[in-house]
């Protein structure tokens, strides 16, 4: 019996780094899954690698339409949804003088605004399957500031602060759904790749290759560990909390 069994849960930016590293212990832990990223490229091999119940749909978080459709599509397909995880996100390099407003809100439209219009939607769809977990990828961007990624620093911290609004709502409601968010330090993905080097895509050696072997970097599986306990219902009575994928760095400070 999987950690998750069972469950049908909606994993976006599911062809990212951490998307990808979700995916495969959801699968390896039961779970039927509604996979989706604003790219399609790789999305026919993922599927196959999994070895679950599991569907791709090409879907922009920023986009009210995609949200309803997304929704939609998982409960026409499995009959119910258990949980969301609003896994996709995107940096933009810049201080304050050299973010442009286009930059600024690109990156609100899919860090936060993303994240908002997902819990949205989903919300009703966890409350007809009788409760559910909202779990939120955020950044330890969002607890302190950091040089170069105002932006990023600003939608983080948007994203840590709805999703305890978004859990005060659920417990005032009784209505079994709970909402928490992932606050990793560094993480072996394609993103930090393309901050450093402009490029799209990344092997895990050329990923490497940038993190060396700084300890600030953990695996991609590191967090997908802790969404699935959010997820499952070992994590019942745990709502509106925080969890630091971090390494003590919060405690020590940056590096
Ligand atoms: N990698 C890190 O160091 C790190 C640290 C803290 C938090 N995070 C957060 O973790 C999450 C996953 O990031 P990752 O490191 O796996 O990066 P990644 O770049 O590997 O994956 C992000 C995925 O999101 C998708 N995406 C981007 N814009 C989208 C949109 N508008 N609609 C749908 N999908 C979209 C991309 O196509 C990509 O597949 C993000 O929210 C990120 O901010 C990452």
């Amino acid at each position: 019996m999987g950690r998750v069994d069972g469950k049908v849960v909606i994993i976006t930016g599911a062809l990212g780094g951490i998307g990808r590293a979700d995916a495969a212990l959801f699968a390896r832990e039961g779970a039927r899954l509604v996979l989706t990223d604003i790219t399609e490229k790789g999305a026919d091999d993922l599927l196959a690698s999994l070895g679950t119940e599991a569907i791709f749909l090409r879907h922009d978080v920023s986009s009210e339409d995609d949200w309803a459709r997304v929704v939609a599509t998982a409960e026409e397909r499995f009959g119910r949804l258990d949980a969301l995880v609003n896994n996709a996100g995107m940096m933009v390099l810049g201080n304050l003088g050299d973010t442009s407003f286009a930059d600024w809100r690109r990156v609100m439209s899919v860090n936060l605004d993303g994240v908002f219009l997902g819990c949205r939607a989903a919300l009703p769809a966890l409350e007809r399957a009788g409760g559910g977990a909202i779990v939120n990828i955020s950044s330890i961007a969002a607890m302190h500031g950091m040089p170069y990624v105002t932006a990023y620093c600003a939608s983080k911290g948007g994203v840590r602060s709805l999703t305890k609004a978004v859990a005060v709502q659920c417990r005032q409601a009784k209505n079994n759904v709970r909402c928490n968010s992932v606050h990793p330090d560094g993480v072996k993905t394609p993103m930090v790749f393309k901050v450093a080097t402009g490029q799209d895509s990344a092997t895990r050696e050329e990923i490497e290759s940038i993190t060396g072997s700084s300890d600030r970097f953990c695996e991609p599986e590191d967090i997908a560990a802790v969404v699935l306990f959010l997820v499952s219902d070992e994590s019942r009575y745990v709502n509106g909390a925080e969890i630091m994928v971090d390494n003590a760095a919060l405690v020590t400070g940056p590096a």
